[in-house]
């Protein structure tokens, strides 16, 4: 597999082409942003680590049916996955009230919801991301009913899967972001990433916020955070 010319970076991961077209090289980065790249800095050994947690939880939600656009890791920092169109979705899956969430409702964090939560937004930097619903979706076309259906069903699932693995694991998963993306014959399939970056952990005892809470909130032992995270998951 040949390594080509860099076709997109963003916030958290580079992406290159290969000589195969149907494949591309995830490259992860220590970067770290939050407040829509409003703060930055660094997190050392972030980039291995979201790598290999995501590739781990990936292969895991493919034995239980999920498709996903993972082909096979390369390095510590670098994953070939299969090229698709992202869908201009971010797709948020919440078990347990936190975040944006808990200042929109007025919900304290930890406040535990009847049932799960979806909610939308439109993967649109300039516009910071807007919160959208089925109705925005379908009118914009950003996806069919059908397609839409398929990702919320997909989400849920996947939501089932994390959410009792973790548990094993002394992780509560309190919230997450799933990316969608579309391969040249139409399948739908998740990629991006699920990471610290991306869902929020906490551990199940302690209550301790294992993920990127901790940098954008300055709580200090954001490294150890990740560590811990990788630690409990691929015990290294
Ligand atoms: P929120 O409470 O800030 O809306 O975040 C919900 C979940 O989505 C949380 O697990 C963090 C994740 N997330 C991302 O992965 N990317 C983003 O840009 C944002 C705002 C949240």
């Amino acid at each position: 597999m040949m390594k080509l010319e860099q076709i997109y970076e963003g916030k958290a991961k580079k992406v290159f082409k290969t000589d195969d077209d149907n494949l591309c090289i995830v490259s992860y980065k220590d970067d770290a942003t939050a407040f829509n790249g409003l703060k930055k800095g660094t997190i050392m050994g972030k980039g291995a680590i979201n790598n290999q947690v995501t590739n781990h939880l990936m292969k895991l939600l493919e034995q239980q049916g999920i498709p996903t656009h993972f082909v096979e890791q390369l390095s510590e920092t670098e994953t070939l996955v299969k090229r698709v169109s992202i869908i201009p979705l971010e797709v948020i899956v919440r078990n347990i009230a936190a975040g944006s969430l808990s200042k929109r409702l007025g919900l304290p964090e930890g406040t535990p919801m009847k049932r799960t939560v979806l909610e939308y937004s439109y993967k649109n930097d300039e516009l910071g991301d807007p919160m959208i619903n089925e109705y925005h979706i379908l009118a914009m076309e950003f996806a069919t009913k059908e397609e839409l259906d398929l990702i919320s069903d997909y989400s849920l699932r996947i939501n089932q899967i994390l959410s009792a693995y973790l548990k094993d694991l002394n992780i509560q998963l309190i919230d997450f972001k799933l990316e969608f993306g579309k391969l040249p014959d139409g399948t739908i399939v998740l990629a991006d990433e699920i990471s610290p970056d991306t869902c929020r952990f906490w551990d199940s005892v302690s209550g301790e916020k294992l993920d990127k809470d901790r940098f954008r909130r300055d709580l200090g032992n954001v490294e150890g955070a990740y560590q811990e995270i990788m630690k409990r998951l691929m015990g290294q």
